[in-house]
């Protein structure tokens, strides 16, 4: 286990935790917290041991959002010249999956960032919320287009235009969220599920993720050819032969990583 400013990272078997560690402020993603998170998800991507990632932060939040504090006296300059917010899209480049355990808030930037994490599995007393419009401005770190892809047009405009917030049942009925566990039981499902995907093959798992996110860049006609050439592609791996044959001959498979 190492602990950083604003982090702490774990190792549980194949699996790669960060965990999101300023408390005080409720896991407020200020600029440090953010540029610890980006580096050790790359990190644990470059790993040969780490097969799946967990994001998550406390039992009272996952994160408040972006740091208000920090943001509060910026001018419209400095957010323009720095391109604020925008190498948080980071971690949507890691190729390994990456979930999101979401306990408490999941606020402005706080359930943005959930967003941009493969699927979020959330603790029963999770809350999500884009409340940005109460302080005069509007999500900045994909709220808006994540949230419409997630659950539609008019639930994301009924949080992005009033702040109110959902909680984890009512995001699992909206389709944000893909399992509700019960507060105290969130890491050790996050793990169950990061160490089944760990036990595929890594490489099929990355051509899986890729398809699946290829969706939301792509029309239907290109995304099915995308998704067929990396599926062709995944005939050129030791992995579906083992898997194939696994099946055929009614043992189980041992995944060879290629
Ligand atoms: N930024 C900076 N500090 C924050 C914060 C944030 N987003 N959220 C909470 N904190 C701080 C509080 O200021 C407080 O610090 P002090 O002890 O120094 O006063 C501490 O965390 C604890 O918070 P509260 O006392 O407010 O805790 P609570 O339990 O009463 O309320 C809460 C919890 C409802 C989440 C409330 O803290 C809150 O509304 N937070 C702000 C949520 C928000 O507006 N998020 C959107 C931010 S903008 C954004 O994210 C832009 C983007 O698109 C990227």
């Amino acid at each position: 286990a190492k602990s950083l400013e604003f982090i702490k990272t774990n190792v549980e078997g194949k699996v790669g935790i960060i965990q999101l560690n300023r408390p005080k402020a409720l896991n407020a993603l200020c600029d440090g917290l953010m540029q610890e998170v980006n580096a050790a998800a790359q990190s644990f991507d470059k790993d040969d041991n780490i097969a799946a990632i967990i994001l998550t932060g406390s039992e009272k939040a996952f994160a408040a959002g972006a740091d208000i504090k920090e943001m509060a006296t910026r001018e419209f300059i400095d957010v323009y010249n720095q391109s604020m917010f925008s190498s948080w899209g980071d971690i949507t480049k890691i190729k390994k999956p990456v979930i999101a355990a979401v306990n408490g808030f999941a606020l402005g930037g706080g359930c943005e960032l959930a967003m941009m994490c493969d699927m979020i599995i959330a603790g029963d007393k999770a809350k999500f919320g884009q409340p940005e419009i109460k302080l005069g401005t509007i999500p900045g770190a994909g709220g808006t287009q994540r949230l419409i892809r997630a659950i539609g047009k008019s639930k994301a405009m009924h949080l992005v235009l009033t702040g109110d917030m959902i909680d984890a049942h009512q995001a699992e009925r909206d389709g944000l969220v893909a399992k509700v566990v019960p507060a105290d039981k969130l890491m050790e499902e996050a793990l169950i599920v990061a160490n089944k995907i760990a036990s595929y093959s890594l490489p099929i798992t990355r051509m899986a993720k890729e398809a699946v996110n290829s969706s939301f860049e792509m029309s239907l006609q290109e995304g099915l050819k995308y998704e067929g050439r990396l599926f062709y592609a995944t005939f050129a791996t030791a992995d579906q032969k083992e898997g194939m044959d696994a099946f055929v001959n009614k043992r189980a498979p041992t995944f060879k990583h290629h």
